[in-house]
């Protein structure tokens, strides 16, 4: 690979504001590579969707990182990943990294007892992409799953620490209580916003794990393997396109990335047969 390909900008997508937690870890493992941030605020939530629309949403966003020349590309997305990274890895003629691996072996890394709790979207939730590769990894564990849907609406309308989210948290939280499990899977790229709560209801004795760290650090490796890795010294900035933009999300990614973004632009996206 060519020095000049190595300067190409990474590419990161998801269906809002959340995957800009995983383009953090990845800014900070990373700090000299640009980023092309893509959110399909417009079509959120992908995690209601039928498999179908998110894989054709996916293949629409990731041909629309493509045009921008990015080197690979990172599905910030669980929904997105959970249904739709085999046919990303297929058709994108750059390296395809998802959440879901990165996620797996996080949890299994922090869990003690075996008894694992996750959260994420009805999607991913019931895709049973997670439970299969966890029980695939490690076919002991037990798995305590949950869809938690009106996580995403709340944390888009910025009420991190509000009562109503306190609220709705408690009642999605209590089963994990009761059935013992010493982590939490956050299997949604929003959830890590809400980590402080989550541990103040859950308290000390559950780890909370989500995949953006491992993430950026295989992403990393991949780049490393790959000889793909930006060489400059100047530190990388990031150009955040929406196809649709609101007030809401640009203060939201303006308080998850301060000073990483250059631009927010709008985004229009090719559609796709499918
Ligand atoms: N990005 C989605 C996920 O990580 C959550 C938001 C949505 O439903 O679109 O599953």
């Amino acid at each position: 690979m060519s020095s000049e390909k190595n300067k190409a900008p990474l590419g990161v997508f998801d269906s809002g504001v959340g995957g800009l937690t995983v383009a953090r870890e990845i800014a900070r493992e990373m700090p000299c590579e640009e980023m092309v941030y893509l959110g399909d605020t417009a079509r959120l939530p992908y995690g209601s969707k039928s498999p179908d629309t998110v894989r054709r949403f996916a293949l629409e966003d990731a041909d629309f990182l493509m045009s921008r020349g990015v080197k690979a590309i990172v599905v910030a997305c669980n929904t997105a990943t959970a249904f739709a990274l085999p046919i990303l890895q297929r058709e994108m003629p750059v390296p395809v990294i998802g959440v879901l691996d990165a996620g797996v072996e996080a949890a299994l890394q922090s869990t003690r007892n075996g008894r694992l709790g996750l959260i994420g979207t009805v999607g991913t939730v019931a895709s049973q992409a997670y439970q299969k590769e966890l029980k695939r990894r490690s076919p002991n564990i037990h798995v305590v799953a949950r869809a938690t849907p009106l996580l995403v609406p709340l944390i888009e309308e910025g009420w991190l620490d509000h009562p109503a989210t306190k609220l709705v948290l408690k009642e999605y939280l209590e089963s994990f209580l009761e059935q013992d499990v010493d982590t939490l899977l956050l299997a949604c790229t929003h959830y890590p916003l809400l980590k402080p709560v989550i541990s103040s209801i859950l308290g000390e004795g559950v780890s909370l794990v989500d995949s953006s760290t491992t993430c950026a650090l295989h992403l990393r490796r991949i780049m490393e393997e790959k000889n793909m890795v930006a060489t400059r010294v100047a530190r990388g900035k990031m150009d955040i396109y929406l196809t649709d933009q609101t007030e809401n999300f640009e203060s939201l990614a303006r308080c998850i990335v301060p000073g990483e973004i250059r631009k927010i632009s709008a985004a229009a996206l090719v559609s796709r047969a499918f």
